[in-house]
């Protein structure tokens, strides 16, 4: 069954729209179309927030506060939710607790960024299920740019509504919208426009399979986190675009024994748990990724689909040994994750293959695992270089060793020198742990750019391979990074 008319809830009614470019953003409709300009345009690349909106889905029965930069999100991407803007909180006159809290703290200045703080902090306000923190409200607010108040009064304001209870006209019709919601869940699959541009969302992988087995010159988007900036920066003439947002199977995490199947289409936030489960130190590096409205429209897929040599996910998951599983039309291949990045820009997909889950094993038994992001800023900033270990002891010895570095090549790459001087060597052999943080420079020879040197990168690389070492050896955590180890496994767990 296909279904020719975008549906999406907006302002108690059901917004339907049968004619739009597929490369229309949620931020043009809002200020273009339905001239709704609380919303503002700062970078239009999803890095400073002025832009944040509210998008809420049903998720296992109940609504869930998701935001989103609306410069980078495409408009069709909004089909079956519900679209809250900043002029939205408001009632009778009566300014919203977040909006009241800011106020009352003099969290607004010249009041640029104040929309898009406001709604991070809205979705926060629903979502936050215990009194919030101050770091979480950090980390909330690390894809939000103020530059002219100041954290701490913004920060102060969160605290005093995030306390677990919103209570408010979203939450006092929650049943009602949730059911109205429930009325646009269709099993249709989506297609907007014909002949020539399109905006397609399958509702389920079969009907994806065929139509991009199809079309394969189609962009398929996930969260556009990535393809929002080619079309907002790039002005990239995009013009057929599948969306897998709303396909069920390629959106499951499930947990055997063989580890965890992660669709391609879970987003980064959802995945951020359950991959964290498997080492602290993949939480922290996910907790660092981008922000908190990247991760909630960024997908798994996405990030290794895009084959970025500076993506987080793929070293991470290639020294944990995982696998990439593709479809194209019928057929379902699987590959080692690291086969699948060929060269810069070239990954091993066919026309009209996409990539259909990601297969992690958990640790074998003797592993430890060890993640180092290294980037010029904490927070929401691209790594220079991602470093993965995963080292299996037996006594005081290393006796496997899986080691994949991104920012150090063309692709994500494992570093096979430096694995081969890691097997064997007994843990107190200072000399040694020298000899294979040298062996980087056999693997690799990285290139200078706008993030790092090649010569900072080299150094940088090798001196990670000294710190996972000396780690597992038993230095104290507290020494050798800022974060201790056991308070991120306190805060994963
Ligand atoms: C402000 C900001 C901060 C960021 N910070 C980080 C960061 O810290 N670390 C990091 O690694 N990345 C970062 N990114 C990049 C981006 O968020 C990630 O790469 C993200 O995982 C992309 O996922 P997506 O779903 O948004 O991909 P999309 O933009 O939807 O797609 C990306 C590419 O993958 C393809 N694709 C998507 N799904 C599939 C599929 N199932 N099969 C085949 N092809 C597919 C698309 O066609 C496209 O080429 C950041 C981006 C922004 C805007
Ligand atoms: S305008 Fe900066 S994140 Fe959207
Ligand atoms: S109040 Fe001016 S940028 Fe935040």
């Amino acid at each position: 069954m296909i279904r020719n008319t975008l549906y999406f809830r907006r302002r108690g009614r059901t917004v339907r729209l049968d004619r739009f470019h597929p490369r229309t953003t949620v931020l043009d409709w809002l200020r273009l179309e339905e001239r709704s300009t609380g919303t503002k345009e700062g970078c239009a690349e999803g890095d400073c927030g002025a832009c944040a909106i509210v998008v809420v889905r049903e998720r296992q029965g109940r609504l869930a506060y998701e935001p989103a930069n609306a410069c980078i999100a495409l408009l069709g991407q909004m089909d079956g939710a519900e679209l809250i803007t900043v002029e939205d909180l408001a009632r009778a006159g009566e300014m919203h607790p977040v909006q009241a809290a800011i106020a009352d703290r003099h969290g607004s200045q010249c009041g640029f960024c104040t929309p898009g703080i406001v709604m991070s902090l809205f979705a926060h306000y629903h979502e936050c299920s215990w009194p919030s923190r101050r770091e979480t409200i950090n980390d909330v607010l690390a894809g939000n740019l103020c530059r002219c108040t100041g954290y701490r009064p913004i920060v102060d304001a969160a605290l005093d509504f995030c306390n677990g209870r919103a209570d408010d006209q979203f939450s006092r019709n929650a049943a009602e919208r949730l059911r109205a919601l429930g009325a646009l869940a269709d099993k249709a699959d989506l297609v907007v426009g014909e002949d020539g541009p399109f905006f397609a969302a399958p509702a389920s992988e079969q009907s994806f399979a065929q139509l991009y087995a199809l079309q394969p010159e189609a962009m398929i988007v996930a969260g556009a986190t990535d393809v929002g900036l080619r079309i907002t920066k790039a002005l990239a003439p995009i013009e057929k675009i599948i969306h897998v947002g709303r396909i069920g199977e390629l959106s499951e995490i499930k947990k055997a024994a063989e580890g965890f199947s992660i669709g391609a289409a879970v987003s980064l936030a959802r995945a951020a748990p359950v991959l964290g489960s498997i080492d602290p130190d993949i939480a922290e590096v996910l907790r660092r990724f981008g922000s908190i409205q990247v991760r909630a429209c960024g997908t798994v897929g996405g990030n290794i689909a895009n084959g970025s040599p500076i993506g987080d996910l793929a070293p991470m998951l290639i020294a944990l040994g995982s696998t990439v599983e593709l479809r194209c039309g019928e057929t379902i291949r699987r590959l080692p994750l690291e086969s699948f990045f060929l060269d810069y820009g070239k990954q091993d997909r066919k026309p009209g293959e996409f990539v259909r889950r990601l297969l992690v094993p958990p640790l074998p038994a003797g592993a430890h695992f060890r993640a180092y992001k290294i980037s010029k800023r904490a927070d929401e900033d691209i790594s220079a270089v991602l470093a993965a270990f995963r080292l299996t002891v037996d006594g005081d010895r290393i006796t496997d060793a899986r080691v994949a570095f991104g920012g150090m090549a063309g692709i994500p790459k494992r570093a096979k020198a430096v694995e081969e001087m890691l097997r064997g060597l007994p843990l107190d052999d200072t000399r040694r742990w020298s000899l294979a943080a040298a062996a980087v420079k056999s693997d690799f020879t990285p290139l200078s750019d706008l993030r790092a040197s090649a010569d900072y990168r080299t150094r940088v690389a090798a001196n990670l391979v000294v710190k996972a070492i000396a780690e597992i050896a038993g230095a104290n955590s507290n020494v050798t990074r800022i974060e201790d180890r056991k308070r991120l496994a306190d805060v994963a767990n």
